[in-house]
């Protein structure tokens, strides 16, 4: 194996140099304009005589609920995290993994201080001692755009140098497990903990931390600014609020489309500019290879938290990926188990070799479908962690709704 280019510590960290030089970092509100449009005036004005609960209580009333994707209350978290004493930590879940989400990479490079004022309000009403964001490594625009905004909240006195730790993750999609986060901002290896306790009981150092999604954030600093109605005042297919939709896959136009949180996958397609020329709409995931795929026919549901549950999934991070007669969804499923495989921890066994027996069992030509539903089964309910607890909906779904498949 003399050809192989080993990595060493030199090498690794030219490849990092060549990365940052070639970092393209795309147009976006910086300081000056996101001050002169009135950012930062709702927090300036927390700080002078700010109430912290009145403040949870706006974004509780607003109806805004997690958007990584679990859909927590927001300001339900908060009131855990005032129920506790001593040191307190805020930590930020920058590391977007799910495949197909990209709304909080959008929300960095478009609009940081958005983000930035939303972290700065919560941190403040939970009175955090430090608030830490941990951001995906394969997001360098967003990372330098952090870094430099970050620097100029320190110039203007916003901020203390060092209260905002910007921790860079290494490509590990568990990291993006909150409590996996915790342990990967601790300088550990990224193992989820089991739950309970919270982390807003025990977070970061063992200190009760309040843990949000870029997004979430930026939404705070939204509601606080115009009112809860910003939010609760949209309302489509009878759900309430707004959902930053990823969407790709055989649409003309993909991206982010900040739609009603009542959208079904029609208006989505329709917003991104309709099918593909030459596709026809065949099947759909709804949010991340967590929430599997569903048939094109479920076309009227509308893509928010708990609508989805009769079909047996969720909505999650609303990273919807449109399959057309092109693709297999059977494909789909194996593509996104073997994402799962390599993205184990491998810390508990029927996560980690479940996963690998269940890509096993999907390249077969007829699929085993009672040997694969006890294995789904097992691994749901003897799994630590979302991964392992999720990974089954692919296989579930395929044998549900596309059993001439498989
Ligand atoms: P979860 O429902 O277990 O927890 C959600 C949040 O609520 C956490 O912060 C948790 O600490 C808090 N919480 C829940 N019950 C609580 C209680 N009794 N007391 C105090 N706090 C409580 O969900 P989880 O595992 O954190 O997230 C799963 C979701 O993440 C899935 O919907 C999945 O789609 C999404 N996801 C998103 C990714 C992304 O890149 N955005 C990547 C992978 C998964
Ligand atoms: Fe690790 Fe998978 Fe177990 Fe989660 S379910 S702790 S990712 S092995």
């Amino acid at each position: 194996h003399n050809h192989i280019d080993h990595a060493t510590p030199e090498k690794v960290l030219a490849a990092v140099a060549a990365r940052d030089v070639h970092t393209k970092i795309p147009e976006y509100e910086d300081y000056g304009a996101y001050v002169s449009g009135g950012g930062y005036r709702v927090l300036h004005a927390l700080h002078e005589n700010g109430d912290p609960e009145a403040t949870a209580e706006t974004v509780f009333e607003s109806g805004l609920r997690g958007l990584g994707g679990a859909g927590f209350p927001s300001g339900k978290k908060w009131g855990f995290v005032f129920a506790e004493t001593g040191t307190k930590y805020l930590a930020v879940n920058g590391d977007e993994g799910e495949p197909g989400t990209f709304k909080d990479r959008v929300h960095l490079e478009a609009e940081p201080h958005l983000f930035l004022e939303g972290m700065l309000i919560a941190a403040w009403s939970i009175g955090a001692e430090k608030a830490f964001i941990y951001l995906r490594d394969e997001y360098p625009a967003a990372c330098e755009i952090l870094k430099r905004e970050i620097a100029k909240l320190v110039e203007q006195k916003i901020v203390q140098e060092g209260y905002i730790d910007l921790r860079r993750g290494a490509g590990a999609y568990i990291c993006g497990e909150e409590s996996a986060m915790i342990e990967s901002i601790e300088g550990k290896r990224g193992l989820p903990r089991h739950r309970p306790p919270f982390v807003a009981q025990v977070g970061v150092f063992n200190r009760p931390t309040l843990v949000h999604n870029v997004e979430t954030l930026a939404w705070v600093a939204r509601i606080l600014r115009e009112g809860p109605e910003v939010f609760s005042g949209v309302e489509h297919n009878g759900r309430v609020g707004l959902r930053n939709y990823s969407v790709s896959g055989r649409v003309a136009k993909p991206g982010v489309y900040l739609l009603p949180a009542g959208s079904t996958v029609t208006d989505i397609i329709y917003a991104a500019g309709g099918m593909k020329q030459g596709h026809i709409f065949h099947a759909y995931q709804p949010g991340g290879p967590s929430s599997g795929l569903l048939p094109a026919h479920l076309n009227d549901v509308p893509l928010d938290f708990d609508t989805l549950q009769p079909h047996g999934t969720f909505i999650g991070s609303a990273a919807v990926v449109i399959l057309s007669d092109q693709d297999r969804p059977r494909d789909a499923a194996l593509n996104m188990l073997r994402f799962f495989e390599d993205e184990s921890c491998g810390q508990c066994t029927p996560c980690r070799v479940g996963c690998e027996k269940a890509v096993k069992l999907m390249q077969a030509d007829h699929w085993d479908q009672p040997l694969l539903e006890e294995l789904c089964q097992t691994m749901v309910d003897a799994s630590i962690c979302g991964l392992g607890q999720a990974a089954p909906n692919p296989i579930r779904l395929v044998m549900k709704h596309f059993p001439n498949e498989i």
